[in-house]
């Protein structure tokens, strides 16, 4: 962190946002998380084809990123879940899928485990209709997740509101290419 460069904050709808995971760090610990789950896969002889499960919009650019790694036979599909207001945790939407699920094994690429409401969703919802075997893995975790949503893989912990590399304030700021973390501690 460097003081008092004002490239380093960004101001917006009253937030105080400060940039604190650079691009370059996310691309490290992605490649490293990539070839872990890749290991996971060999080591455990799975080698059915892995439904690669992209939790819109937030993991968008995460996932591309991550699939550059995932070295083993895989199907993309996107499902689309949104909960949040603002900074503020709102009632959880989630879409239909529209894809086979019964018999299939997959991974759950999200932008950031907090409470686990999302994740905790959607693999029932998957598990309901037959799902063999769900792993997930996030770009962020909370402490807040309970241990038995701990995504299978992460990058990085942190507690506070954050924005970019997908990430958005109210629709805003997905494609900032770095991280940038809310000065004051995340309002529910
Ligand atoms: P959960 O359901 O509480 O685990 O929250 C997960 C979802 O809320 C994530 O998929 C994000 O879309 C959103 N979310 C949680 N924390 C943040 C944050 O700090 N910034 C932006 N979105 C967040
Ligand atoms: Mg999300």
């Amino acid at each position: 962190m460097t003081d008092g460069n004002v490239q380093d904050f960004l101001i917006s709808d009253g937030f105080i946002f400060e940039k604190r995971i650079y691009n370059k760090d996310i691309k490290e610990k992605t490649k490293r998380i990539g070839e872990e789950i890749t290991k996971y896969y060999k080591d455990n002889n799975i080698n059915d084809n892995i439904n690669v499960l992209t939790i819109l919009k937030g993991a968008k650019p995460f996932s591309e990123l991550l699939n550059n790694y995932l070295k083993f036979n895989k199907t993309n599909f996107d499902f689309r879940a949104k909960s949040y207001k603002g900074t503020t945790r709102g009632k959880l939407k989630l879409e239909k899928p529209d894809f086979e699920i019964e018999g299939k094994n997959f991974l759950i690429v999200e932008d950031i485990v907090d409470s686990g409401n999302t994740i905790k969703a959607v693999k029932e919802c998957l598990y309901e209709k037959g799902a063999k075997d769900i792993k997930i893995v996030s770009l962020f975790k909370t402490n807040l997740c309970p241990e038995e949503l701990k995504p299978n893989w992460f990058c990085f912990i942190n507690d506070l509101f954050i924005i970019g590399f997908g990430l958005d304030l109210n629709d805003k700021y997905r494609d900032l290419e770095d991280i940038w973390f809310l000065k004051n501690k995340k309002v529910d």
